[in-house]
């Protein structure tokens, strides 16, 4: 694992950002897979200007987004794809098509899932996945666990991200229960992996993370197993981070 540690918020997120537009120069038809979360909002944002300002040009990119929750349809205002359009996809020039996500609303959603591996198979995999990381430490959905399905599946949601999750509810009750996510086999089949956290809130995750113990109870730290991984941290996030 390589870290690139901050300051800031904001220098974490335009480090980020300038990997990932890297990644995009070097290879214009690069498949992305994108997180959702607070975390990633200052990265999406110095993308979009980069966009603006200096023509990073996105025509051609294909993205996969890491998860949904399961019942929320793509124009509900707390769904994922909402949060995608709103945030990054309608600035920049990504093509609708190009545009890769598991629908929640799918009536059968175990197939949903089958779709979502098949269509990273066809474009040829994942080229750079960018996560986030929850306080429990999952990445996308994957919540701790003793045993993790390797491919996408359809997840029960862990109480505390239930707890996390309501301050973007009207009310707790409203937060969906399940989702759908890609799995750590299809985050692991990715070429390359960046993953980004800030706060203290983050900092155990972290440690999970980085302290050379691989279990499904702490899913970052999966990623140990990965030979390209990034960590964008603040040095908040990095205080409990063994290198
Ligand atoms: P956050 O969520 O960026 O809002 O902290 C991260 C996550 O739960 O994966």
């Amino acid at each position: 694992m390589r870290f690139v540690i901050t300051n800031t918020y904001d220098e974490m997120s335009k480090e980020a950002a300038r990997f990932v537009a890297e990644a995009v120069k070097a290879k214009p038809d690069i498949v992305l897979g994108l997180p959702t979360g607070s975390t990633p909002i200052g990265m999406y944002k110095e993308l979009i200007r980069l966009h603006k300002e200096e023509g990073l040009d996105f025509s051609q990119v294909t993205t996969f987004n890491l998860d949904e929750y399961r019942g929320l349809s793509s124009d509900h205002d707390q769904s994922y794809r909402y949060f995608m359009e709103d945030t990054f996809f309608k600035h920049v020039n990504i093509k609708p098509e190009n545009i890769n996500f598991l629908v929640g609303t799918a009536k059968d959603p175990e197939a949903e899932c089958q779709r979502y591996e098949e269509a990273i198979e066809k474009v040829g995999g994942i080229d750079l996945m960018i996560l986030g990381i929850g306080v429990n430490a999952h990445i996308g959905f994957n919540e701790p666990a003793k045993e993790l399905p390797a491919n996408s599946y359809v997840v029960q949601l862990a109480e505390e991200t239930i707890e996390a999750n309501s301050r973007f509810f009207e009310r707790k009750e409203d937060v969906p229960k399940e989702a759908l996510t890609m799995g750590v086999g299809s985050i692991l089949r990715s070429r390359r992996i960046i993953l980004l956290a800030n706060g203290s809130s983050k900092k155990d995750a972290i440690y999970g993370t980085t302290n050379g113990i691989v279990t499904t109870e702490v899913p970052g730290s999966l990623l140990q197993l990965h030979q390209d991984v990034v960590l964008f941290l603040d040095k908040e996030a990095a205080v409990k981070v063994s290198k």
